[in-house]
């Protein structure tokens, strides 16, 4: 391009700078001048580029599609996303848990899968995991739960005896252990990989019936994974591998899509089910609860500013539409509360301004004023009123019964249901799922990690933990510690 056809630099007031290279001098080597208010403007902006981080899933990388549904489920949800032939412009950010914004893609950890649906009746979002099942099932002990998986205090290292050392106090996290130290544990890339709601919301339909759901994002890829070795190899290499593959993938019209399943139990059934079905470190067995197909996600799309639209993106679990709501999941409703309060500290009170976080319906809300607001807000700017201000409707709540006999507020663990154990699933999942190549690798990769800085006391532990799982498993991973 010649330099006469480029358009002029101008600074953030639109007005044409004299240049992008030098600063205001008195001569040559003279001294640079305080009125040269556009290389203040340029030191400025640049020292206030950095917002904080996502305290959890801080590394990410997302992309824009739709979703379309292509079977009828109006029987079980009157939610306009999911009525027949719908389709619904969406932004997808995957990501890991526990790493730094620069973290490697390839660590052993969960993966992300958040999703907001611009739906014509507000924006839906659901923001799940790869994985079915979480390591605690109370919110009390998320914020524990991250903190062992990040940094220490003094030294600032990650530590596997902090982890271990929560996991081996924490049974329930037997299942999601399990699943993370398994083939799963590090997909390929974002694409080789199912997404899940992992929590159980509740559907209602247009005459007011309930029913409990679990989201299934089935990968039309395939599921892939990386053993240690290839992850270990990629994170030193590329560590951003994830992220680009998205990209390339994406750039070059290979659109990645996934299949939405659903599970469905009968809203009555959840009482006396054989273990509690709110409990998020439990999936339903597919022999109980079969999958039921939904529609298709694609995503088409690649962010052009990865600033505004990815980092900027704020998904909340709180934000349902009529026709879903929750389930009396602790966690659930613990993370009902955590998320538009992480987006008020990282983005500010009116991130709902931000464009990636806008809906594409109408808002009428009565929010007004704040840092950022940068529309006018017209009168009346309060309810009730009778200057034609929007009026709420009692309707819109999409259930109001109870959700079961007991009433009571209590710092309590689930009622206990005939089957629940933190120990049977994960066990199932050793020796019903995987095969023997698979176990090696899950004994390999726990020894692996075991030997790396776990002390004594702890390492007991985990040997019984293991055992507990599956006691021949159990005594390999011992014999793999105590022998190498
Ligand atoms: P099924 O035999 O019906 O399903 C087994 C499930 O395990 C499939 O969803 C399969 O996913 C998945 N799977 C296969 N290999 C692995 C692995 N290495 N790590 C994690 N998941 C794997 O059994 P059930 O429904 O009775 O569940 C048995 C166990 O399977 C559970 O305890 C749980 O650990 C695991 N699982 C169950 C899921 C569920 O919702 N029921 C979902 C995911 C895992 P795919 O079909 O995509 O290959
Ligand atoms: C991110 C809290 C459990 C999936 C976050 C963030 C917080 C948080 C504060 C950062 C949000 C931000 O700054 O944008 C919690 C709490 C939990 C919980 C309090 C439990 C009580 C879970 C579970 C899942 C999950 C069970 C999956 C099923 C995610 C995802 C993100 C995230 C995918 C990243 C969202 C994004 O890409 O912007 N969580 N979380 N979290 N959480 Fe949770």
């Amino acid at each position: 391009m010649k330099k006469d056809d480029r358009k002029p630099t101008t600074n953030d007031a639109g007005m044409k700078v004299p240049s992008d290279e030098y600063s205001l001098t008195v001569g040559p080597d003279g001294p640079i001048l305080l009125q040269d208010h556009y290389l203040i403007e340029q030191m400025a902006n640049f020292n206030r580029e950095r917002i904080p981080e996502r305290q959890p899933h801080a590394k990410g990388s997302g992309a824009f599609g739709y979703f379309e549904v292509t079977q009828d489920v109006s029987a079980y949800t009157r939610a306009a996303v999911f009525q027949p032939g719908t389709r619904t412009d969406t932004v997808i950010r995957f990501s890991t848990v526990a790493g730094e914004r620069g973290s490697p893609d390839t660590w052993r950890d969960p993966r992300g899968f958040a999703l907001k649906f611009y739906t014509s009746e507000g924006n839906y979002d659901l923001v799940g995991n790869n994985t079915p099942v979480f390591f605690v099932r109370d919110p009390m002990k998320f914020q524990h739960f991250i903190r062992s998986q990040k940094r220490r205090a003094d030294n600032g290292l990650r530590d596997h005896d902090m982890q271990w050392d929560f996991w081996t106090l924490s049974p329930e996290s037997a299942h999601q252990v399990t699943w993370l130290m398994g083939d799963r544990g590090i997909p390929k890339s974002y694409r080789h990989m199912n997404g899940y709601s992992s929590h159980t919301y509740m559907w209602v339909n247009k005459d007011g019936e309930r029913f409990w759901v679990k989201y299934h994002f089935k990968t039309d890829q395939g599921i892939e994974c990386l053993t240690q070795e290839e992850a270990d190899r990629i994170a030193g290499e590329d560590s951003d591998a994830h992220r680009r593959d998205l990209f390339d993938a994406i750039a070059r019209g290979d659109h990645p899509s996934w299949t939405l399943k659903v599970q469905l139990m009968p809203f009555d059934e959840a009482e006396n089910y054989r273990f509690n079905p709110f409990d998020l470190t439990k999936v339903w067995p597919h022999e109980d609860y079969p999958l039921q197909e939904v529609g298709k996600l694609v995503l088409d799309r690649n962010p052009t500013d990865f600033h505004t639209e990815i980092e900027q993106a704020a998904f909340e679990v709180n934000n349902t539409v009529p026709g879903i709501g929750f389930s009396p999941d602790k966690m659930l409703l613990g993370r009902v509360f955590s998320y538009a309060d992480a987006h008020r500290a990282r983005l500010g009170v009116n991130y709902k301004l931000i464009p990636v976080n806008r809906p594409k319906c109408p808002v009428h809300s009565y929010s007004k004023d704040g840092a950022m607001r940068v529309e006018n807000v017209t009168d009346p700017v309060y309810a009730p009123n009778s200057k034609g201000g929007p009026a709420a409707d009692p309707e819109n709540y999409p259930y109001r019964e109870k959700w079961s006999a007991s009433g009571e507020f209590m710092h309590a663990a689930y009622t206990s249901h005939a089957e629940d154990d933190d120990f049977v699933q994960p066990g199932v999942l050793v020796r019903k799922v995987m095969d023997d190549a698979q176990r090696e690798r899950l004994v390999s990769n726990v020894v692996g990690h075991l030997k790396a800085g776990v002390t004594d006391e702890v390492l007991e532990r985990a040997f019984d933990y293991w055992r507990k799982v599956d006691q021949d498993i159990g005594d390999r991973i011992e014999k793999g510690v105590k022998g190498g």
